[in-house]
């Protein structure tokens, strides 16, 4: 039930669930899974946008200026898998330059989303197979067996393999290394460099970031019926430098207690959410999360300012 005596669709149950358990933790927290609603994804589009964003633009680059070779990673008739596709734009750059594959597999957590990215797809596409999967892909994802006789190569761009724990993120990878078919992987991954450009990255100008971050306390209010005084909770950006790692926070400004379906939620002034962090990678790092998979890298494409990397992983 929610704050109103309501009963809960299936979908704000696993947010209640989730909420409830993360903000009864000493370090409260929530997941960053539930930034992406409709209000979430048009305002992460509108960060990819700002200058002070410089992955998707770095990202976009490299993967255009090695568009031919990363495509070419997929044999005739294989298949590229995606992670999180969201609107798959980044992924035409490499279907464009892959005339040769025969299916392309786009996984998301939001299936209204991945349907209509299909159906754009197919139109667009016409003799490529899409088999979208709406899945988590925090947790292992089952492909379909119908593509299992297909090689596969894995794409995980954009560095949100820098949302999770590095264990997370090496499960993640050694699963897909387990595919039938599995013949390489291209990882986006963000750099770690000097923290004021990683700081500004991530707590922009214009406030956007902060707008996005806040956004899962309206869904909590919206969603759940709970009782946040939005205005009462400030955005706050940190590089962890031990951690190489952005931490994205909402902290209390003043002690307060808020209302969830189930639960009281004291925070005392000053008292931070960890919403989500950004992890930043070194040509090492990378490697040990790769590595323990089942993965070498065989090449790391950045830009001339080494701010952004695509990584080409090849079975060890
Ligand atoms: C989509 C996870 C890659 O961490 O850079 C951007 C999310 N959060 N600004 C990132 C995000 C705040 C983004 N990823």
């Amino acid at each position: 039930m929610d704050g109103s005596g309501r009963a809960l669709s299936p979908g704000a149950n696993a947010l209640l669930q989730d909420a409830l358990e993360g903000l009864s933790q000493r370090q409260k927290r929530l997941s960053p899974k539930w930034l992406y609603d409709q209000r979430g994804s048009a305002l992460f589009e509108e960060i990819t946008g700002l200058p002070e964003y410089y992955l998707t633009r770095t990202e976009a680059a490299i993967l255009t200026e090695y568009a031919a070779e990363l495509a070419g990673l997929v044999p005739e008739g294989g298949a590229l898998v995606e992670f999180g596709s969201g609107a798959s734009v980044k992924t035409r750059t490499l279907l464009d330059a892959g005339d040769h594959f025969a299916a392309y597999v786009p996984i998301d957590i939001s299936a209204n989303f991945l349907h209509q990215t299909a159906h754009g797809l197919r139109a667009h596409y016409p003799r490529l197979e899409i088999a979208p999967v709406v899945a988590d892909f925090t947790a292992p994802v089952r492909l379909p067996p119908h593509l299992d006789a297909m090689a596969k190569v894995g794409f995980f761009p954009g560095s949100t393999i820098g949302n999770l724990p590095p264990e997370a993120a090496t499960d993640l990878l050694r699963h897909a290394r387990r595919w039938p078919g599995a013949q390489g992987f291209i990882l986006g991954a963000d750099l770690v460099k000097d923290e004021a450009t990683l700081v500004a990255a991530y707590d922009d100008a214009q406030g956007v970031t902060a707008q996005f971050i806040g956004n899962i306390l309206h869904r909590l209010n919206a969603e759940l019926g709970a009782d946040f005084d939005t205005g009462a909770f400030a955005y706050r950006a940190t590089w962890n430098a031990a951690l190489a790692r952005i931490d994205m926070e909402l902290v209390s400004t003043r002690a307060q207690t808020v209302s969830l379906p189930g639960a009281r939620i004291d925070f005392a002034a000053g008292e931070a959410i960890h919403v989500s962090a950004s992890r930043k990678y070194t040509e090492q790092t990378l490697a040990q999360l790769v590595v323990p998979a089942g993965w070498r890298v065989e090449q790391l494409l950045t830009d001339e300012d080494r701010a952004f990397a695509v990584a080409v992983l090849l079975p060890q």
